[in-house]
């Protein structure tokens, strides 16, 4: 019998569809959130266990990193091929081998992502592999069920789900998505993805899946490769069934009855590849029916009905200006080319980045170079080639300084690190960096406290830590340049605003070496409080899920020298600090007596309704007591989804566990 539970199910899956499939949303992000809470509520409610395709089970574990489960047929790569006498000759072939039977060519574009399986048994989302060695994938299906284009559940068509289904696609992340993400690795002190592709890569293999469900994976599925007990005559028969069973394919594919055809979509996509959401690195041509498919067949590489024609990298040659060092908030000092303004690929680059002094030494670079410059995967420009025959002499090689540019410093070079620091925390280029960090929409979003702004702060010693913004006032801010008394009072508006950001963005904000977003919402809800947090030793922040001892290690150090900092903060009264009083000592404010009182919990995975940090603050409201790892003085570990090591550890130590369902009962069961 359908339920209120099963139709609601359908209908979010439906608007998942509209929305991530098809581009033609018919409600709004509100709306859709509105049936998920719903769906939620009813879920918690009810005693039935919830499917593993149900919408709300999407995020949960992550990569089974060093996994080798065997593909069920190989995944071959593609023969390449560079111009049009190559296509030619990979046409003549199939004609040879086909003995001249007429053939129909389909092309696709040849996306740059990831090649993946996702495996569907009675039309749910089973399993997932990356490709691996072609032969052997790792297990990354908690990662792809994150991906909302990735149905977890197909949708029925007249004829029943084959029972086991497996389809191939590329997973990928859209052009302008990868920025959103380097920032983010730039405030965690990660090297930013040099493109989507990298990016989209590492995404997929990460260990915790929330994090993956935070990245812009999208995914388009190109070749059904086994579905039991269905055939198909040709590929497009089987990616129009594909589609009817919700699958999301890439829609600019084509049929062509000749080579010319297919050279001529070719010549289309060079140019039009620009304007696609998503990087392309070339056209897959392939032959159409499953028959002549399994007549050419395979070498132990490369099918022979397939060809990928490989769009050529976009490439201009210009002239090194001058080469500038750049100070990271972290002080990490990066040198930055110049250049002669140049069109690539619709747009004109006036920068390149060249990384570290080790890359401009391998490449050999100098200033007043001649340079052929590439976009990488089409977005981030990158010197590929110094044309030393057009040298002159003129050229002069970059000395990289053992000084900070800004402040004068000596820089610091670590052994394993290829980057050079400038330590000093009061270098004004960090602080300046670390401000415009504090006030960004991810932080603290402080509108109206732009670059200028920041700049004759720090300049004219108004600021020297960011807790000196809440001592500003209307009258020397309006006297800066291009201020004013009404901006200057809007400013000031927007920085007492600011006190009311909750703690786990005020941590974000202070930017701490590999401590982003994420992993700050991580720390907040294990420890709640900024002052808890500083109190930590290395092994309690290191026991969180998903923190490593380099992070611990960066918090740790951080709040060992940043105390003044703190009790700043404290004194501009940001309201973190008042709440946090409240949140860590329980024994302050009036407890319930309960189920929970006297005893400790450690809460793990994500559970249906509540935030980690709700949990914490509802069992530490009725008394109890939470900890970060399972020990024998823990009474009950709370697992949710996804639980992991600190499951195995309860079983291992005969620590009773309850459920998400357990513990929402027991919370509901009030005082006793
Ligand atoms: S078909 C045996 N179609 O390109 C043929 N592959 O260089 C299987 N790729 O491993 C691949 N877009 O990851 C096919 N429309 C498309 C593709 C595509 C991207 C990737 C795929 C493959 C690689 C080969």
């Amino acid at each position: 019998m359908r339920t209120e539970i099963d139709d609601l199910r359908a209908l979010i899956r439906q608007h998942e569809r509209k929305y991530y499939i098809e581009n033609q949303p018919e409600i709004s992000d509100a709306e859709f959130d509105v049936l998920m809470k719903a769906l939620e509520a009813l879920e918690a409610a009810s005693d039935a266990p919830i499917p593993p395709d149900s919408p709300t089970q999407r995020v949960g574990g992550g990569a089974v990193l060093g996994t080798r489960i065997p593909h069920r047929n190989p995944m071959l790569s593609l023969n390449n091929s560079y111009d049009e006498q190559e296509l030619r000759e990979f046409g003549e072939r199939v004609r040879r081998l086909l003995e001249d039977a007429p053939v129909e060519y389909i092309t696709e574009l040849k996306i740059d992502g990831l090649g993946v399986s996702l495996i569907y048994e009675d039309g749910v989302f089973t399993r997932g592999l990356t490709r691996g060695d072609g032969e052997y994938g790792e297990d990354i299906t908690d990662n792809l069920r994150t991906i909302r284009s990735v149905p977890l559940r197909l949708v029925e068509t007249e004829t029943p789900f084959p029972p086991v289904l497996e389809v191939r696609g590329e997973v990928f992340i859209p052009k302008d998505r990868l920025n959103d993400i380097n920032v983010q690795r730039e405030a965690e002190g990660e090297p930013p993805f040099a493109n989507p592709r990298n990016a989209a890569a590492g995404s997929l293999r990460l260990q915790n899946a929330s994090i993956t469900a935070s990245r812009p994976l999208d995914i388009f599925i190109y070749t059904l490769n086994y579905a039991e007990g269905v055939e198909f005559a040709t590929h497009t028969a089987s990616i129009e069934k594909m589609k009817q069973w919700g699958l999301k394919c890439d829609p600019h594919t084509d049929c062509h009855k000749s080579i010319e055809d297919v050279q001529n979509y070719y010549t289309h996509w060079v140019e039009k590849r620009h304007e696609l959401a998503y990087e392309t690195d070339g056209v897959v041509v392939k032959v159409n029916e499953f028959s002549h498919q399994n007549e050419l067949g395979a070498t132990s590489k490369y099918p022979r009905w397939a060809i990928a024609y490989k769009f050529n990298a976009q490439q201009a040659i210009t002239t090194i200006e001058r080469i500038d060092v750049q100070v990271g908030r972290t002080g990490v000092l990066t040198p930055v080319a110049i250049l002669k303004p140049v069109t690539l690929a619709g747009a004109t680059i006036t920068h390149a980045t060249l990384h570290n002094e080790q890359e401009i030494r391998s490449k050999d670079i100098h200033i007043g170079d001649r340079i052929v410059l590439e976009r990488a995967g089409d977005v981030i420009p990158k010197i590929v080639e110094v044309l030393t025959a057009e040298r002159t002499g003129n050229e002069v090689a970059f000395v990289f300084r053992d000084r900070c540019p800004v402040c004068n410093t000596n820089v610091q070079r670590t052994e394993d690190e290829v980057a050079v620091r400038c330590v000093n925390m009061a270098c004004v280029a960090q602080l300046k960096r670390r401000i415009a960090h504090y006030a960004s929409r991810n932080a603290l979003q402080i509108e109206g406290l732009g670059p200028a702004t920041i700049d004759q702060l720090v300049d004219k010693e108004l600021v020297r830590d960011v807790a000196d913004l809440y001592a500003l006032e209307v009258e020397p801010l309006s006297k800066l340049d291009r201020m004013g008394v009404p901006s200057a009072r809007n400013l000031v508006h927007q920085i007492e605003q600011s006190k009311t950001a909750p703690v786990e963005k005020v941590l974000f904000g202070l930017g701490i070496f590999h401590v982003g977003e994420t992993v700050a919402e991580l720390l907040i809800e294990r420890f709640l409080s900024l002052d808890a947090l500083s109190r930590a030793t290395l092994e309690e922040i290191e026991s969180v899920d998903g923190i490593g001892p380099q992070i611990a290690e960066s918090v740790v150090n951080f709040f060992s020298q940043s105390q003044p900092l703190l009790n700043k903060l404290r004194e501009a009264d940001l309201q973190c600090f008042r709440v946090a009083v409240d949140a860590t000592r329980p024994e302050a404010s009036t407890v319930m007596d309960s189920f929970f009182s006297g005893k400790t919990f450690v809460v793990t995975g994500s559970l249906e309704g509540i935030t980690r940090t709700e949990a914490s603050k509802e069992i530490k409201a009725r008394g109890g007591k939470v900890t970060s790892s399972v020990t024998s003085k823990t009474d009950y570990l709370i697992a949710g989804e996804g639980a992991g090591s600190k499951y195995a550890k309860a079983v291992e130590l005969d620590i009773p566990i309850l459920t998400a369902a357990d513990f929402s009962e027991k919370l509901q069961q009030g005082n006793v």
